[in-house]
């Protein structure tokens, strides 16, 4: 059985991945529990606490075949006010964990990045090679993060590869986190029966991609050998406004109330969306899940 280790594994995205993948592989989860917690994942799943900046996880790294590097520090706000605990963590941790991959016989490290490393588009849809100009300390970690695997696939030739988000969702991100997705954000309000909030006028438009389809472009990203030393877009191509995604939270949780309006965010971009035809011509990546089956899913 192929040994990977799921770094950030108690999260939102590495617990998804956990559950598809830990029947079919022995698992290994790294995570500080900075989020989560042990009940994130399944009771048999092997799960350490450690940080990816420790000697520990180097050591780790040596001991499985594939390296799914999910563990950062996630949040905007959290990079602007503390630029340098946010590149300890995404860019010295990573360097740490490639370090130790190029030292051994890692067949795969996957890399996840973030569309933040666009900034503000110039032009939408966004493909791979759009200008890099992130806004916050958070997007130039992730891009620095990316080049240091991409330059490990070049200079050293190890089987990296990454991907790129937009919106991810799930019932699993933490709606009181006020840092969270603006779907978890309007999903607590429709179920306390008030008014979800828009910053801005609500025209500002994003990719919202659900977690299964992010589980399912990794797996690709491990099946196919083609895709290392490539980048990858992970949206779904497709993009809403705030003010279309309020009224269509509200509708699937029957709920009758007025939005409400506030100023715009500072630093929020205005159109986001992803052009996602290297995904589907290298790896045949094929989003699964609509907007609407994945609110669904919070309802359930
Ligand atoms: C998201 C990511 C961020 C990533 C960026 C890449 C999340 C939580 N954040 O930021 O990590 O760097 O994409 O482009 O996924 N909004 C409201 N009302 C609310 C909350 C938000 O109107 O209650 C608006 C925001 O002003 C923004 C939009 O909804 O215009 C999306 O906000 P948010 O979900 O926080 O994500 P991004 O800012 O796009």
């Amino acid at each position: 059985m192929q040994k990977i280790l799921i770094t950030g594994g108690l999260g939102q995205v590495g617990s998804y991945l956990v559950d598809a993948l830990h029947e079919k592989a022995k698992i290994t989860v790294l995570d500080n529990y900075s989020s989560t917690t042990r009940e994130a994942v399944p009771p048999e799943v092997n799960v350490i606490k450690g940080d990816v900046k420790d000697r520990m996880a180097a050591d780790l790294v040596n001991q499985n075949d594939v390296v799914i590097h999910t563990a950062a520090q996630i949040s905007v706000t959290a990079s602007m006010k503390d630029p340098l605990f946010d590149a300890q963590n995404n860019v010295f941790g990573t360097l740490n964990l490639l370090e130790a991959a190029r030292r051994s016989s890692i067949s795969k490290f996957i890399y996840i990045s973030s569309a933040a490393v666009y900034g503000d588009p110039i032009n939408v849809p966004i493909t791979e090679s759009h200008p890099q100009d992130p806004l916050s300390p958070y997007g130039a970690s992730k891009l620095s993060g990316e080049k240091y695997c991409m330059m490990y696939n070049k200079a050293f030739g190890l089987p990296s590869c990454c991907i790129r988000p937009f919106n991810i969702y799930s019932p699993r991100q933490d709606p009181g986190n006020p840092y969270s997705g603006v779907i978890s954000r309007f999903i607590e309000k429709a179920r306390a029966g008030q008014s979800p909030v828009i910053f801005g006028d609500g025209t500002q438009t994003r990719d919202f991609i659900s977690v299964h389809d992010i589980v399912d472009i990794i797996q690709l990203l491990l099946e196919k050998e083609d895709a290392n030393g490539h980048v990858f877009n992970a949206g779904t191509g497709n993009s809403i406004t705030v003010s279309e995604l309020a009224n269509m939270v509200l509708e699937t949780f029957d709920v009758d109330v007025p939005v409400r309006y506030m100023p715009e965010r500072p630093g929020d971009i205005k159109y986001s969306c992803s052009d996602i035809s290297k995904a589907r011509k290298i790896l045949g990546f094929e989003p699964k899940v609509s907007l609407r089956e994945g609110l669904m899913e919070f309802a359930e």
